[in-house]
Order: structure tokens, then sequence, then C-alpha cells
């Protein structure tokens, strides 16, 4: 993961480098460092922590100059302090180097490089590149060595390298995430686009192995044959407003409660006349069977699209982890198709399934978020959800947006069900109501945020739910936490179940309803507290639980998108009262670049 940022212009790079990897934080968040070149000399900063440490460390010195680059960590290879954070320096102490990535074969090229001489002084992956290109380096030609370097590497990276002889930054990708962002009289290179839209909305979205390098003059992106590549310049379509947390204390909290918008940007224009408009290349009658793939939360709602999609249109669908799917050879028949679902477009196992998907010869559809991702351009076809840029680590807008999108899918795939889809329309309007119900559900935060476990127990189309309300919990509150389908409750977790133990069920009318029902009986007996999700009609359910959260009914294959809101916001309320980092939960990242 980490996010990296580069800046050459007429500004002071250091308070622009320090705003890129403010926005870039989610991506890693142990340790944070700059160089910038400033008169000539290199003025090196690093500090474990978050990147206000690291901007508290820069208010106590003046640095001028106006080129350099910086980096976010999230510690793969290596504790994070401050030895291991990036930049990276060479032998020379002339070139400095910011990676995102792994690099694989690390350990074998550290061996060779010490063996010629070479001093390595951190634990990570990384500082080799610097060393590398320090070895190839010959005539001033900063590119070449670059391009020799990466002919080394193995594994992932998105690098950028300054070269304090001449002003210079040069950069390339393989596998990991890198852009250009094109302003006036300056230029910026980053891992994502937040990072550089409050000040360029131009972006060059690059390819693996071009190099790109940047001067006060100009850029240049070649292949690794040397040619100019001739690359298109994007106009980027979100505002800073979206990346700012409007009043809100969290941007999870502000996420959550703007998935009315969110949901509704996801149906614009995309249901007429009991029809659903998606402009996908594929024939429906020629699939045979789907298979989703993908990671976290995105995995959640891929269980749900099995559920939606088996029901409306009858195609066998199975559902699988992306880093499992890519390393167990999968059986791939000549009119299966792949669907992946990804928030961010770049988590490393959903792009490396996806790969596997392509080379098998699948037809591959995406269900991304972020516009101009990698995945987003690998595969087929796709469908963006068009819900805004996601900064809180835990998902919770790009869940509801990913399953509204599996229901026009499957309403796509099959002729439109008119009772559903005018349903849909209705959901933004239902989710805004369920949303009403944070005050009363701090309240019950309140009770529980000293529990150790909690059970999230769901059936159907609502297990994937329960699942999903319990990774919310563990990720931001690190509370103990499991989903389970209801029924599954008696072998096993119910021996779990005492005084002590909450339980969350998610219990809508529906053809399960009366089995739920006997379910918190179960649990009752055992004195276990009841925290039940209903439908605002529910009259049974009140003697059972503990704690009632009536939530507006809709259609069961479409209640996910209501159900998983208490949820969300129970998480949320527990974490908040407990004080705890809400958007940078310990150990997480919100893009998974590394495998
Ligand atoms: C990380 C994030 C999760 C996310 C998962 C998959 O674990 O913390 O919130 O669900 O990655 O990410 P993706 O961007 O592929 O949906």
């Amino acid at each position: 993961m980490c996010g990296i940022v580069g800046y050459i212009g007429n500004k002071k790079a250091t308070s622009l480098l320090l705003d890129g990897l403010k926005k870039l934080e989610y991506r890693g968040y142990d340790s944070a460092g700059f160089c910038v070149l400033d008169d000539n000399q290199f003025c090196l900063i690093k500090k474990k922590g978050k990147v206000s440490e690291l901007e508290a460390q820069t208010q106590k010195i003046s640095i001028g100059g106006s080129i350099g680059i910086a980096h976010t960590r999230w510690a793969t290879h290596g504790a994070p302090n401050e030895i291991n954070a990036h930049p990276h320096l060479d032998c020379t102490g002339n070139i400095a180097i910011v990676h995102n990535g792994i690099i694989e074969n690390y350990q074998a090229l550290k061996t060779a490089l010490k063996k010629e001489g070479h001093k390595i002084i951190s634990q990570t992956d990384s500082e080799i590149i610097a060393h590398l290109v320090e070895k190839f380096y010959q005539n001033g030609n900063l590119e070449n060595a670059v391009a020799s370097t990466i002919k080394c590497l193995e594994g992932t990276f998105g690098l950028l390298v300054l070269d304090k002889n001449q002003a210079k930054i040069v950069a390339v990708k393989k596998g990991s995430p890198l852009l250009l962002g094109i302003g006036k009289k300056q230029m910026f290179i980053a891992s994502d686009a937040s990072a550089v839209i409050s000040q360029t909305k131009k972006i060059v979205y690059l390819d693996d192995n071009e190099i790109v390098s940047v001067t006060y003059d100009g850029y240049t992106i070649k292949n690794l044959q040397g040619q100019l590549v001739d690359k298109k310049i994007v106009q980027l379509k979100f505002t800073i407003d979206q990346i700012e947390k409007r009043g809100f204390k969290h941007f999870m909290q502000k996420e959550i409660f703007w998935q009315p918008q969110a949901i509704e940007n996801t149906l614009r224009g995309r249901i007429s006349k009991n029809r659903v408009k998606l402009s996908l290349k594929l024939n429906p009658k020629e699939i045979n069977r789907i298979i989703i793939t993908a990671c976290g939360t995105s995995w959640h709602s891929a269980l749900i699209g099995k559920y939606l999609i088996e029901k409306l249109t009858g195609i066998p669908t199975e559902v699988d982890y992306a880093s499992e799917f890519r390393y167990r050879d999968p059986i791939i028949k000549k009119n299966d198709l792949v669907i992946v679902i990804s928030q961010s477009g770049e988590t490393a196992d959903t792009l490396s399934a996806l790969k596997e998907a392509k080379q098998k010869g699948a037809k591959t559809l995406g269900i991304i978020n972020v516009v101009g991702s990698t995945i987003a351009r690998e595969v087929d076809s796709g469908i963006y959800l068009y819900a805004g840029p996601e900064i809180g680590v835990a998902s919770t807008k790009a869940f509801t947006c990913q399953v509204t999108a599996l229901i026009l899918l499957a309403n796509y795939l099959k002729s439109g069900d008119k009772e559903i889809l005018a349903e849909l329309v209705k959901i933004p309007q239902k989710v805004s109501l369920a949303l009403k119900l944070s005050g009363k559900i701090r309240h019950i935060a309140e009770k529980f945020k000293e529990s150790k476990n909690f059970l999230y127990l769901g059936r159907n189309v609502n297990f994937p739910v329960a699942l999903e309300g319990a990774l919310k919990l563990k990720e931001i509150s690190y509370i103990h936490a499991e989903g389970y389908p209801a029924a599954e409750m008696k072998h096993g977790p119910i021996a779990l179940v005492d005084e002590n133990m909450p339980v969350v069920f998610i219990a809508p009318k529906d053809n399960t309803y009366l089995k739920i029902i006997s379910n918190m009986e179960e649990i009752k007996a055992r004195g276990g507290k009841i925290i039940a999700i209903v439908n605002s009609t529910d009259s049974k359910i009140k003697n059972l639980a503990d704690y009632i959260i009536k939530v507006p009914k809709t259609l069961d294959i479409l209640s996910p998108i209501i159900n998983v809101i208490p949820l969300q916001l129970l998480a949320y309320h527990i974490a908040d009262l407990k004080n705890l980092n809400v958007d940078k939960p310990r150990n997480l990242a919100k893009s998974v670049t590394v495998e």
C-alpha cells in the first residue's frame, strides 16, 4: 500500500507535498517523510506516526525548494520507524526514492548489492531501489538508470526517483497505481487523484512500465524501448468538496450520511421505462455461469450479488475471495462471466484475480467506484458506482452502492422487474429514514461499548449483511465480532452465548422470519442480549429483544441496503464513544495494494 506524491513547480514543494500526503493517508499512516531539493541540497525529513507529526516537525524549520517527493507508509517489510520510513537514499546521497508496492526478490538483490559495497541501512524492500538506480546511473541519464533498475525488480511498484544533480523526477509503475497531474506551471505525480485535485483536474493515468520524466520545462512519457508514448489527458469530474468532511466529525460518518445521494448517483440515468440501461460489452443470453470475486466489504456485496443474480436471472453464480480464486487454478469455461467488485479498483488480489480470469478466457465485468483505476481500465466493461471518493478506511457508501449496482445488473441480465425497479428508486428515501435512527443507536452503543464480543446473525440475503455488520465493528472498534447465518448459530457460536454476549439479529419480515424468532428464543434462553433490526410494522419481536431498531420495510431482495445502515451506525458510535481513530483504524489501509 503506501501513498506517494511528487511535486515540481513554482510554489514551495513542502506544503503541497504535505497536503498531498494528508489526502493519501488512507493508504497507510504508520510513518511519513519527504525529500525536497532546496538550494541544490536534499532536505530529507522522516517521522514515525501520522502525517500531522511530520508536519509539526517541519514547522520548526524553514524549507525552500520547489521540487520534491513524499511518502506515507503502511509497513510491509521492517517496523514502522524513521529509518524504514521513505524516502530512501543511495550511498552517494544524490538519489532519493519513494516506493509503493512490494519487491518480492529484494533479499537476493540486497545480498548482491551489499557484496558490491552498497551500504543498506533499513529493513525495507524499498531501499535497494535507490542503490540499483545508483548502480545503473551513467552520464546523467536517470531514465536509463530507472529502466535498468525495474528490469531487476520482481513484484509491484509505484516509484518516484528524485535526482539532486538535475532537478528531475522520474516515475514508473508496475501493478501499483500512479498518475500525473498537470497544473498551471506545476506538475504532480501521485498514487491517486485525491492528492492533486485541489491543484489540478487534468490527469494522465500511467500504465505499467512507462517511464515518466518531469522537469521544470515539462514532461515526457516513454516506453521501455525509449519511444515517446502519446497519452490522453483526462479531466477529473469530482470536486474538492467531495473529499472534505463538510461539518462531520469523521469521514466515515459523512460517508454513512451521504448514502442517499451516493445511491442516487449509482442509479442516475440507468432506469427508464422498467428497463435498466447499462453499456456493457456482453450478451446476457450467452452467459452460462457467473463468478464474482472481491475482497473485504466488496466480497460481502458479492455474496449478496449471488442471492440477487440467481433469484432474478437463474444464472448459477459463485463467489470467491479474490486471493483464493487467483491461486486455486479456477475452472473457467467459454461462456463464464467473471465480475470483479472493488471500491478502489486497485486491490492487488482483486486485480490478480481479474488477470487470471482474463488469461483463462473469461469475459470480465467490473463494479468499481474509482474512475480510471487500474481494475476499471482492465475489465472488458463495467459499472461505475459514482459514489464519490470514500476516505474512511471502513467502507460504507461503496457497499450500499455496490449492492445497488448488482441489483441493476441482475435486472439488466433479465428483462427488468417492474416492481423491483419501482422500489429501487425509493431506496435513497428509505435510507434517509433509517439514518434518522442514529441518536437511538448511539444510546445502544453506550450500553455495549465495553463488550468484548459480538455476534451478528442473519439469513438468506441478510446473512452477508450480518458478516458486514461484524466486519464494521471489528475494523473500527477492535471488538471481536462474528457474522453467522442465524440457523448455523446452533452449530458452534451458541456455546459462546451468556449474559455478556450481545447478539445482533437482522430480522426483516421475509420467509425466514419465524425461524429467526426461534433463533432469538434460543439466545434469550441462554441469557444473551438481543439487539434486533426489524421492519417498522413489526410487533412480535419487542417481547423477545432487549433493543429494537425499526427500519423502513422494502422488498426482501433490496433489504440489505436498508438493514446495513443501523449496523454501520452501531459500529461508528461504539468506536467514536471509545475515542478511537474511526477513519484510520490501526493496522488497516483503505487500499490494499499488496498481495
Ligand atoms: C481494505 C479496506 C476495505 C475494503 C477492502 C477491499 O481491506 O479496508 O474497506 O473493503 O480493502 O477494497 P476494494 O477497494 O477492493 O473494495
